[in-house]
């Protein structure tokens, strides 16, 4: 099996480390090499899967593409929200955003024809995938962000992304080099042992 402590210590560390790096702070000129992108995403493939559906699929936008998933997420956002609820903020964000990381990703559920193997699992699966993702950008020094505005779940956007009626979008994933001099941001749990109980 070749694990060791130094295994554990190693996969702690990285699993400790990883932070959501928000698209602000990625530098946008900085390209994602393909083989590192590859290896990010082969990682993902490795994620568990009951029955072996292997539910993930990634749509992978970088250069030009990203204006045009910048452009479609306004437009749908517009077409979606009512005139009360639009906020300008959310609308300029959803433009800016993916032009701010070098490669976004659209985070996809692709269900099975297995019957036994319940949509819960097949949506587990694929953020198991995600988390190996994330994990793995960060170990490469990558920031990474996943960010799920409410209209990924929308009809128009599965059709963008080429999904069925039964898929699902369950987010985009910002990948891109952590622009010069930022820290990583913090971030906090509560304490572990109240979130277990021995029997
Ligand atoms: C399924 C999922 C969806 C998320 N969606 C958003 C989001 O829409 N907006 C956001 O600001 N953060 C989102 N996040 C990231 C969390 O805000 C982040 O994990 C949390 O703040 C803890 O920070 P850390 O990941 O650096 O520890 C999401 C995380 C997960 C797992």
């Amino acid at each position: 099996m070749g694990s060791s402590y130094t295994d554990l210590s190693n996969v702690s560390g990285i699993i400790r480390q990883r932070r959501s790096v928000k698209p602000t702070f990625m530098d946008p000129e900085k390209p994602v090499d393909a083989t590192l992108l590859d290896t990010l995403l082969e990682n993902a493939n490795w994620a568990p899967t009951h029955g072996l559906t292997e539910p993930w699929r990634f749509t992978v936008f970088t250069g030009s593409a990203r204006q045009k998933l910048a452009g479609f997420l306004q437009g749908l956002y517009q077409v979606l929200t009512p005139t009360h609820a639009f906020k300008k903020e959310k609308h300029e964000k959803l433009g800016r955003n993916p032009l701010l990381a070098p490669v976004v990703l659209a985070i996809c559920m692709q269900r099975g024809n297995n019957a036994k193997i319940p949509e819960l699992e097949e949506v587990e699966a694929v953020a198991c995938a995600v988390q190996n993702l994330h994990l793995s950008a960060s170990a490469a020094g990558l920031g990474g962000f996943w960010s799920t505005p409410p209209i990924l779940s929308s009809a128009e956007m599965r059709a963008f992304l080429g999904l069925g009626d039964k898929d699902a979008c369950l987010g985009l994933f910002y990948l891109g080099w952590p622009k010069e001099g930022v820290t990583l941001p913090e971030s906090r749990r509560s304490p572990m042992n109240d979130k277990v109980t021995w029997f």
